[in-house]
């Protein structure tokens, strides 16, 4: 139903709260699905051109954990998944673009809930090894073939028989971002086990 039929519906028929809470949770989350899919596909055209800039500013390691926290604990709750953040950062500030670096952290933590199922176990890491951020999410999930393990960081690639509602450009972006910093990204998995993403960037 498109948003013009909800609001003539509600004017006709009067308050149903129940109805309407519903559509408009559904309106949200699409129109949340649409502002992602724009600003992913801006983010492509900028690497294209090769204007993916990153601004390193001081930035707080624990605000940004407690922010990746915040906001994926209802995600992974909702599908009965366990979400752990574990850190050793330590309480000054480093240089870095924390938008960009949230963005990873928050594309490779919807991977990891996205495609383990529901009773599993995501984990976040963060280590501060001098002027190197350490970084791991980790999951339950299926796995994944050592022979797909550098073409998922491909534009638009995705394994097949994986329901994934997405377009498979996030793990693109990532690796983007990740190079803007002169960082490393990869994975780990054993197939049927799970899969540790790895990202290192240099924080000096
Ligand atoms: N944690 C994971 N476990 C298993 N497969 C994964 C995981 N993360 C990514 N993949 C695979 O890599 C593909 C590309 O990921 P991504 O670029 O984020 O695209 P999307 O999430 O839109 O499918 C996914 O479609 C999936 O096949
Ligand atoms: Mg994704």
């Amino acid at each position: 139903m498109s948003a013009e039929t909800l609001v003539c519906r509600a004017g006709i028929e009067g308050g149903d709260s129940a109805f309407d809470d519903r559509e408009a949770r559904r309106i949200s989350r699409a129109s949340y699905r649409m502002l992602r899919l724009v600003t992913d596909l801006l983010d492509v055209a900028r690497i294209g051109y090769g204007r993916l800039s990153i601004d390193k500013k001081p930035s707080d390691l624990n605000l940004l954990l407690e922010d990746v926290r915040d906001a994926f604990t209802p995600v992974a709750h909702a599908k009965s998944i366990s979400l752990d953040v574990n850190s050793n950062v330590g309480s000054e500030t480093v240089l870095l673009d924390s938008d960009r670096t949230y963005q990873v952290l928050a594309n490779l933590l919807a991977n990891a809930i996205k495609f383990t199922l529901t009773g599993g176990h995501v984990e976040v890491e963060a280590h501060r090894d001098d002027d190197e951020l350490q970084l791991s999410v980790r999951d339950t999930g299926p796995g994944i073939a050592e022979s797909e393990r550098s073409a998922i960081f491909e534009r638009f690639h995705q394994l097949p028989n994986q329901a994934s509602g997405g377009h498979g450009l996030g793990l693109y972006i990532c690796r983007a971002v990740v190079d803007a910093h002169d960082g490393r990204i990869w994975v780990d998995s054993v197939l049927g086990r799970g899969s540790v993403f790895h990202v290192v960037l240099p924080v000096g």
